[in-house]
């Protein structure tokens, strides 16, 4: 069977976004058949030790205190001087270290690219898991090693829910409603804020695809803080036209106007300015930093021989990509929260770029056969988000 009849359990994407996604979990038995852990417990454990990989070791019991976690970079002696059971590691964003993992977001192509967040993979060995919780996103569970027993519950969770004290949001008491026993292959969907538990049943390995959905404050948080970089003569109110008040102790309907204005021209709330800002704001890295451009960056003859040399090029999962049309039908292209300036004729290449992750030679070829699309090849090359494997 096709993973297309298998993933969402013989449902059509439409059919699983209209009953379930946002709305109620769904367990789906051998959503992806044969499915393997890429990384075995020792390979996580020695991911966890890089620099760059955002790694939390959850202890529940042999810790320093109850629950306890530890950031990565983790130390080798932490891991020998772990107990046999009660703890988990949760590698984040692995995603981004690993084009064979980022390609299991090709799965969700249903859902929109820039709603995802990351691919979590979590080690335990029996009875591991990081509590009772609930989380604010969705979240798919595909079980890649041994088992795991989820539990979910129907309680509402708030703040006073929680044991107090502890480093982790872990409800006091979990009531459950439903439990399954996971095995590899074998997913489940959860939408925000539905309370869970899952134990490791020996050893397990799980992978957790989870999508962003930014809330009000954050929304406000970034877009002042856009707004503030782009104040470059910081305009002062002033009132030369001032005539006398009668009455000192009035905020005058002049006053307040010139002021409204001043507030609202910073802040810039046109369609056009909101749309632009948001296509940056969805593009910025979620973790970590963007690529970094090529130097000395290249020909668009250079970068014909390069596509010559490789068989296959990779998109960088370092940047987010996307485009959107405005309201004079123009595409506007974006990565790495920021515009990229392309012509007319690369609007379909780019279109391609923001949704495939893995290129061919052939493919490739093809597009630089044609002026434009080259142009935009090199220019998406010379940024960083192209990398050819006779580069790896
Ligand atoms: C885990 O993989 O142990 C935890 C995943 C989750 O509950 O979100
Ligand atoms: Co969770």
């Amino acid at each position: 069977m096709q993973i297309e009849e298998t993933l969402l359990g013989g449902l059509s994407p439409e059919a699983f976004l209209r009953d379930y996604w946002q709305k109620k979990p769904l367990l789906i038995r051998q959503a992806i058949p044969g499915f393997e852990s890429h990384y075995s417990p020792e390979e996580l454990a020695g991911l966890s030790l890089e620099p760059d990989v955002e790694s939390r070791l959850v202890i529940e019991k042999a810790g320093e205190r109850p629950w306890q976690v530890i950031h990565g970079p983790q130390q080798e002696d932490t891991f020998l001087g772990l107990p046999d059971t009660h703890w988990t590691l949760l590698l984040q964003a692995v995603n981004q270290h690993d084009v064979d993992i980022a390609s299991l977001f090709d799965l969700f192509a249903f859902i929109p690219a820039w709603r995802l967040d990351d691919i979590m993979i979590s080690y335990a060995p029996d009875q591991g898991s990081v509590g009772p919780h609930t989380d604010n996103y969705d979240v798919f569970l595909i079980q890649a090693h041994g088992k795991r027993h989820w539990q979910i519950s129907n309680q509402t969770v708030s703040d006073e829910d929680l044991i107090p004290g502890i480093d982790m949001r872990i409800m006091q008491q979990f009531d459950m409603s439903k439990e399954w026993m996971l095995e590899p292959g074998d997913m489940l969907y959860l939408p925000p804020n539905v309370p869970h538990h899952g134990i490791a049943q020996g050893d397990c390995i799980t992978y957790s695809i989870g999508f962003r959905a930014p809330d009000q404050n954050e929304l406000l948080d970034e877009y002042i803080l856009s707004r503030l970089k782009h104040i470059e003569n910081n305009r002062r109110y002033s009132d030369a036209d001032l005539i006398p008040s009668a009455n000192s102790g009035e905020l005058s309907s002049n006053s307040r106007q010139q002021l409204r204005k001043l507030l609202l021209d910073t802040l810039l709330l046109t369609d056009d300015a909101l749309d632009q800002w948001l296509a940056e704001f969805v593009t910025e890295p979620v973790r970590g930093a963007g690529p970094e451009p090529v130097e000395p960056a290249v020909s668009e003859s250079e970068l014909v021989e390069l596509i010559k040399q490789s068989e296959t090029c990779y998109r960088s999962e370092q940047a987010r990509y996307c485009w959107y049309r405005d309201q004079a039908g123009q595409l506007l292209a974006y990565a790495d929260g920021e515009r990229i300036t392309i012509s007319k004729e690369a609007e379909e290449w780019f279109i391609r770029f923001a949704d495939q992750r893995v290129f061919f030679q052939q493919e490739l070829l093809e597009a630089a056969g044609s002026k434009h699309s080259l142009t935009l090849l090199c220019q998406l090359y010379n940024l960083g988000f192209l990398i050819f494997d006779s580069e790896l």
